[in-house]
């Protein structure tokens, strides 16, 4: 359970970060991991499992829905699976805390299996939309009591006779493309989606490695992914690299404190998550990737950060499923810029953790940063010198995080209401910085 005192945080500039660290696992995977291992036969071994509240969460469902975990004394977590369509219904209802990602990814595991399951969240969480994954779900069968709006809490009637469906996803979301793919692991037949624009595809990936029928395949601009339900997946050994999500903390925190110089180790590059290092360099970002090499079936690298002076740039829609959690912190990189940031096709930042468009415009105004917004595209005019602000962050991880990497570089310090949340995917985040040369405090 979330810890619910609130935890002001303030920070304030430093002589420029300095050092190399690596930062914990990459959340996606984590979630996945631990899903596919309960449904997988015989054994899964993690390492670099993401011990960080939203993905506990998953594996506490998992275990409630009948796979065996256990952490050994090298922090690796083992897994041991139920098979396909051998999970069982839960005597408890299965809270998801803070996590989308855990809750509907698990909708879609058990959407096709004899369980019954009711589910829960935490206040952020229950007022996110729920429709995106129980409509293709019901395509199966799968039968949904969900509170008003479709939002959690949830019951789930799962489909144990179900048959496979096409589905054309009307949201770019890789959560929506997880949550039917898993799905149709356990429906007779071929499950296929159809994406129009790409997403994160570390489902499709770890799915091939447990050695799931899949494939993926282009007609007319779009990927139609195709898995073939009922074929057993075998329990695999996964290591997990550092989540470029959270690297990208650090790393616009180096870049905006003057004198910094760090390297972040071991971070995981699948070109569906490298979006904000990209527009970070067109921003004049000095930042180089060393030691790029392939672990575990995704690509990965060391990032090589300094203090660089950044210009404003026009950040294009087609580039937002490929950095949909780092526009909060792109934006405080934007309010350190040279120039206008426009960033374009926003319409998902509405409904995260909290509505992120709103929070993020509304913590740079408090900082002194001139910003709009309209209702997909966010506007910063950098260059001033932003600071002296108390941020609201509305139970959202990313919005505490990216208001306390503002203050480090700020010719005032910044203070946000609430960093207790950070421990949602990012534990040991102030420790972290402190030790490179940051100046975080309690407020
Ligand atoms: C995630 C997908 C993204 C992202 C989330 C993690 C995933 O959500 O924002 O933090 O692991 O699939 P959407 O797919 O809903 O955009």
């Amino acid at each position: 359970m979330h810890n619910t005192t609130m935890q002001p945080l303030l920070s304030r500039k430093s002589r420029g970060l300095t050092g190399r660290l690596t930062v914990p696992g990459d959340k996606s995977m984590s979630h996945r991991a631990l899903m596919l291992g309960a449904i997988a036969e015989g054994e899964t071994v993690i390492e670099g499992l993401l011990e960080a509240e939203d993905v506990i969460n998953t594996g506490k469902a998992m275990a409630a829905l009948g796979a065996a975990l256990h952490r050994d004394d090298l922090g690796h977590w083992h897994v041991r699976g139920v098979g396909i369509g051998g999970l069982r219904s839960p005597s408890a209802p299965l809270d998801f805390g803070n996590s989308g990602t855990g809750v509907r990814l698990a909708l879609g595991l058990m959407a096709t299996t004899n369980s019954t399951a009711r589910c829960t969240g935490d206040a952020s969480l229950s007022k996110r939309p729920m429709g995106r994954v129980t409509k293709p779900l019901s395509l199966f069968g799968t039968r949904f009591e969900t509170s008003e709006g479709d939002r959690l809490p949830l019951t789930l009637h799962g489909a144990g006779d179900a048959k496979g469906i096409s589905y054309e996803l009307p949201v770019a979301s890789a959560q929506v493309k997880s949550a039917v793919l898993l799905a149709g692991l356990n429906a007779a037949g071929e499950t296929t989606v159809i994406e129009k624009v790409p997403t994160r595809d570390h489902t499709e990936r770890m799915l091939k490695a447990f050695g799931a029928k899949i494939s993926t395949r282009m007609v007319d601009g779009a990927t139609h992914i195709a898995v073939e339900g009922k074929q057993p997946l075998q329990g695999q050994s996964i290591a997990i690299p550092g989540d470029p999500s959270s690297a990208a903390f650090p790393m616009v925190a180096a870049l905006v404190t003057e004198g910094s110089d760090i390297t972040i180790a071991n971070i995981m590059l699948n070109p569906t998550r490298t979006g904000l290092i990209l527009t970070l360099q067109e921003m004049g970002a000095d930042i180089t990737i060393e030691n790029r090499r392939s672990a575990g079936g995704e690509e990965v690298g060391d990032l090589h950060v300094k203090f660089s002076r950044l210009h404003g740039v026009r950040v294009p829609p087609e580039r937002a499923p490929s950095m949909i959690d780092e526009y909060p912190v792109l934006a405080v990189a934007a309010s350190f810029a040279e120039g206008t940031t426009r960033m374009e096709g926003l319409e998902e930042l509405r409904v995260k953790e909290s509505d992120r468009l709103a929070a993020v415009e509304a913590g740079l105004q408090a900082n002194g940063v001139v910003a709009q917004s309209g209702p997909d595209w966010l506007e910063v005019h950098g260059g001033g010198a932003p600071g002296g602000g108390k941020v609201k962050t509305h139970m959202d991880h990313r919005i505490a995080m990216s208001f306390i990497v503002m203050g480090l570089g700020a010719r005032i310090h910044t203070t946000v209401d609430d960093a207790s949340f950070i421990t949602t995917s990012f534990p040991g985040f102030v420790e972290l910085l402190n030790g490179l040369g940051a100046r975080i405090e309690a407020a």
